[in-house]
């Protein structure tokens, strides 16, 4: 298992805009689902960010948390303990697992702070294997949040099978990470973290 991006940096309620972006768009298109959500945060670290969407967001949902580091999941479980509907596996079992998920959040993972660090970004191909093991395990007609990553969901292996969903509460689709193109020459900012699987 590759380690994508290195630190566990996380807190509280991180990305409201992105968080409410979601929220809107899901409620309106799931709301004839007729079962409850299941939402995937993949680099959920040590689980603040299911703790917010739980607490302010998108409450009645299930979700699974995965990680690659250990000792952020023995905190998240801890976080999380009292609340219904949510687990927590590490990603070399995730790759195993045969679950499918109605949303799935990438946020801060895919990536490389090499503004603050001076770090190279992070390889294409490790972009856009995740992307791809996440695809399988995204329902049609769900959707892939993606936010903070060196590249465009839209460049990877996977992109022809989205479209980017607009949301007024979401005018980038990173803070303050780099984005690049594929071939890591260009830069690009595309304005959007929101991609909805077509098929
Ligand atoms: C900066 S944290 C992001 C936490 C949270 N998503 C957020 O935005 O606040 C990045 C997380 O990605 C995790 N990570 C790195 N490589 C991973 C991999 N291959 N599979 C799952 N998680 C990984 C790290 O362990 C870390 O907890």
């Amino acid at each position: 298992m590759s380690i994508l991006q290195t630190t566990q940096s996380t807190h509280y309620d991180r990305y409201p805009h992105v968080f409410r972006g979601t929220k809107i768009i899901i409620e309106k298109d799931f709301s004839a689902l007729g079962r409850t959500l299941e939402i995937l945060s993949f680099g959920c670290s040590t689980g603040e960010e299911i703790k917010s969407l739980k607490d302010k967001y998108i409450p009645d949902a299930n979700y699974t948390g995965v990680d690659v580091n250990e000792q952020a999941l023995i905190k998240a479980r801890e976080l999380l303990k009292n609340y219904q509907g949510v687990v927590f596996a590490n990603s070399i079992h995730f790759k195993l697992e045969n679950n499918r998920y109605d949303v799935i959040f990438c946020l801060s993972v895919l990536c490389r702070h090499l503004l603050e660090k001076n770090e190279p970004p992070l390889l294409f191909n490790l972009f856009d294997d995740t992307l791809t093991a996440l695809d399988r395990r995204l329902n049609i007609g769900g959707y892939l949040v993606v936010y903070n990553a060196n590249y465009c969901v839209l460049d990877s292996s996977i992109g022809d099978k989205y479209e980017p969903v607009y949301s007024a509460t979401i005018t980038e689709s990173n803070s303050n990470v780099q984005m690049y193109c594929k071939d890591g020459v260009n830069t690009r900012e595309l304005g959007i973290c929101l991609f909805k699987k077509l098929r």
